[in-house]
């Protein structure tokens, strides 16, 4: 039965006389002026998670780079660059999104396993602090396209701890046969092959091991190896400053749960390992900042009752959201409006209108019989939703909204649907 209870680490999220509020904003309110389905975050909950983070690593030197892939709204980045932080890209169009919120290049890390030359040149024209290099033909690659344009970039390697991050097998990312990264006893050689390039200059060592991470010791394992690595570097000669680790840590998608890993004991864990090495730790956390931030608010289409099961078929589909499809993710459901809790309940798979039999959202949930127009949320929608959308069935990108106190705005309006089907063209000879 779904309950009205609030997520830990977002009460920002809560119920007034039965109607679920963002901060001081009725859902109620912003589902009469913006047609669902659509996002909303909170600019209180990202910035609490930020600072829950920055603060809990105070006794570090430390640097934190948002996971842009988590959520790219530029008002999002604006958000957190305003409380200080700098931001992770892995392509071209994230790292224009960065700048368009204002970040400085000096404070954009470049990560991501293909980029391209013209990527590499728009970074280095506008200032970047680093490129993750994942491979030697990207490490010769920008070492060319840095001397074609009489510079030097600022390169950590990524290197693949082979470490098993215990989370779901498509979002885990430091094993041997991922593609990411070098593996890491072949780090010696990557380094001094790196050390002789002209346009490359060799900053630090870098890795991420998955997303969605809910135990310590995946991190343990893979940061012992860093450290090793670290010091043999060192040894050889390179100059190590830094060592960026990059995100993964998980979040509670049960709304009555504290998130798996706290801030404070993964900080305790990093200055365990890294204290004492003279490092700059960076960190590029996406989820642990955006995740709860977000809700996704659906209204509902149809009960349909008249097969051996019920379904409930809301407005929002797997082209919204598709966590629950591609990663078998379970987001918790709650009604906008809790007056009805407990009444007249029924079980029912909630799905969207899409035309694919994984167009799921949670299967056996028993909720009051709800209406056509009877509006739902999805929580834990920030990391990974509106990012991830598509136009599948020729379905417009829904809007997101943005609310801080009493007020809300909208950060991305949704596009008309003839604008989509303008965009094909048919040609001359068809026609
Ligand atoms: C290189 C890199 N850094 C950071 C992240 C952010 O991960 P998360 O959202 O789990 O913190 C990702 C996501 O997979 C990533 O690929």
């Amino acid at each position: 039965m779904l309950n009205t209870r609030l997520a830990k680490r977002s009460n920002y999220f809560e119920f007034r006389n039965n109607i679920l509020h963002v901060e001081g904003v009725s859902v109620l309110e912003l589902a009469q002026s913006v047609k669902t389905p659509f996002y909303v975050y909170s600019v209180a909950v990202l910035e609490e998670s930020y600072n829950a983070l920055a603060n809990s690593l105070r006794g570090l030197n430390h640097s934190i780079y948002f996971s842009v892939k988590s959520n790219s709204n530029v008002a999002v980045l604006r958000v957190l660059s305003l409380q200080g932080a700098g931001m992770d890209v892995v392509s071209g169009g994230e790292y224009l999104r960065a700048r368009k919120a204002n970040v400085p290049g000096e404070k954009i890390v470049f990560s991501g396993v293909g980029k391209t030359s013209e990527e590499m040149r728009l970074a280095l024209e506008q200032g970047i602090r680093q490129f993750n290099i994942e491979s030697i033909p990207e490490l010769f690659q920008l070492n060319l396209v840095a001397l074609g344009m009489s510079k030097v970039a600022p390169v950590s390697i990524r290197v693949n701890p082979d470490v098993d991050a215990k989370t779901h097998q498509k979002i885990m990312t430091g094993m041997s046969d991922n593609k990411f990264g070098i593996p890491i006893v072949r780090a010696e050689e990557v380094y001094q092959i790196a050390r002789d390039l002209e346009g490359i200059s060799v900053v630090g060592v870098d890795m991420h091991i998955g997303s969605q991470i809910t135990n310590l010791a995946p991190f343990q394992k893979a940061f012992n190896k860093t450290v090793d690595l670290v010091n043999s570097l060192r040894n050889l000669g390179h100059d190590i400053k830094r060592v960026d680790i990059g995100g993964g840590l998980g979040i509670s998608y049960s709304r009555d749960q504290d998130d798996p890993i706290s801030s404070e004991d993964f900080s305790q864990m990093l200055l365990s390992k890294f204290g004492d090495m003279d490092l700059e730790i960076q960190i590029e956390p996406g989820r642990y900042i955006s995740g709860n931030a977000g809700i996704l608010i659906s209204s509902v289409i149809y009960l349909k009752e008249d097969s051996d099961k019920n379904f409930l078929i809301i407005d929002a589909g797997m082209n919204d959201l598709i966590r629950p499809a591609l990663y078998d993710a379970k987001h918790e459901f709650i009604l906008v409006d809790s007056s009805s809790d407990g009444k007249t309940a029924i079980e029912v798979d909630i799905v969207g209108p899409i035309c694919e039999s994984s167009d799921i959202f949670s299967k056996r949930e028993v909720l009051p019989r709800l209406k056509p127009g009877n509006l739902v949320a999805i929580c834990s929608a920030g990391a990974y939703g509106a990012v991830m959308a598509s136009e599948y069935n020729t379905r417009p990108l829904i809007p997101e909204l943005l609310v801080t106190g009493n007020i809300y705005s909208i950060i991305r309006h949704r596009p008309k649907t003839v604008d989509i089907i303008d965009r094909d063209l048919i040609p001359y000879w068809l026609r």
